[in-house]
């Protein structure tokens, strides 16, 4: 087998599991196989030693495999897992198929998209109702003061514009009545 040195990871995990709650570092050093041969925990940062970055790879990236593997198992949880060397050679775990889980991982991306985007479409059709219903109960207010109900708590410069309002209103309509019979005789 061809030993390289890694580069990139990708996570794909469903069911119990979130990407955030596998990749803290001193969890997977617990795991990692160089502490089971013993060597003690190492410093999570680039392995400059070509030969060492290699062979680091290999054992990581095959602890990584087992991972998911028994991730899966124990679990019953779907699991995809890729893993670029970093000369661009193809690692990868599904316990289904690698293609089918980028499938459901896109449409679980997707669906939580949409479910944000419902949410804040919600929120704005809220403020709109919350505004409308503030409108109608003016509206009503308003209606109620011509009729000269509900009337107890408005102010006496409230009460002089509301009655000359009303007045004015009163002779719009008196001279209206009036010239409709003009033209009816
Ligand atoms: C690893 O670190 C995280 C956050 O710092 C902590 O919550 C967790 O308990 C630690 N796990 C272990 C096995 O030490
Ligand atoms: C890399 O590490 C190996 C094993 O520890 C050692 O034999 C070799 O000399 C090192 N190479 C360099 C360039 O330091
Ligand atoms: C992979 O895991 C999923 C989720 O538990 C399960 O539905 C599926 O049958 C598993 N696939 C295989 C090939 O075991």
């Amino acid at each position: 087998m061809i030993l390289l040195p890694s580069s990139w990871f990708f996570f794909w995990f469903f069911g119990l599991f979130q990407l955030g709650s596998m990749v803290y570092p001193n969890e997977s050093l617990e795991d990692s196989p160089q502490k089971k041969m013993g060597r003690g925990k190492i410093e999570i940062k680039r392995i400059e030693n070509t030969t060492n970055r290699q062979v680091t790879f290999c054992k990581r990236r095959n602890g990584l495999l087992k991972k998911a593997y028994e991730l899966s198992v124990l679990c019953d949880a779907e699991v995809a897992l890729i893993v670029f060397s970093s000369r661009g050679r193809l690692y990868e775990y599904a316990n289904n198929s690698v293609k089918a889980t980028i499938e459901r991982y896109k449409k679980a991306s997707d669906s939580s998209n949409t479910g944000s985007v419902a949410e804040v479409n919600a929120q704005f059709y809220q403020q709109e109702a919350d505004k409308l219903r503030n409108q109608i109960r003016n509206l009503q207010n308003a209606n109620r003061h011509m009729l000269g109900e509900s009337i107890g708590g408005l102010p006496m410069k409230e009460l002089k514009s509301l009655e000359s309002r009303l007045e004015k209103g009163i002779s719009r309509i008196r001279s209206k009545k009036v010239s409709d019979n003009n033209l009816c005789n």
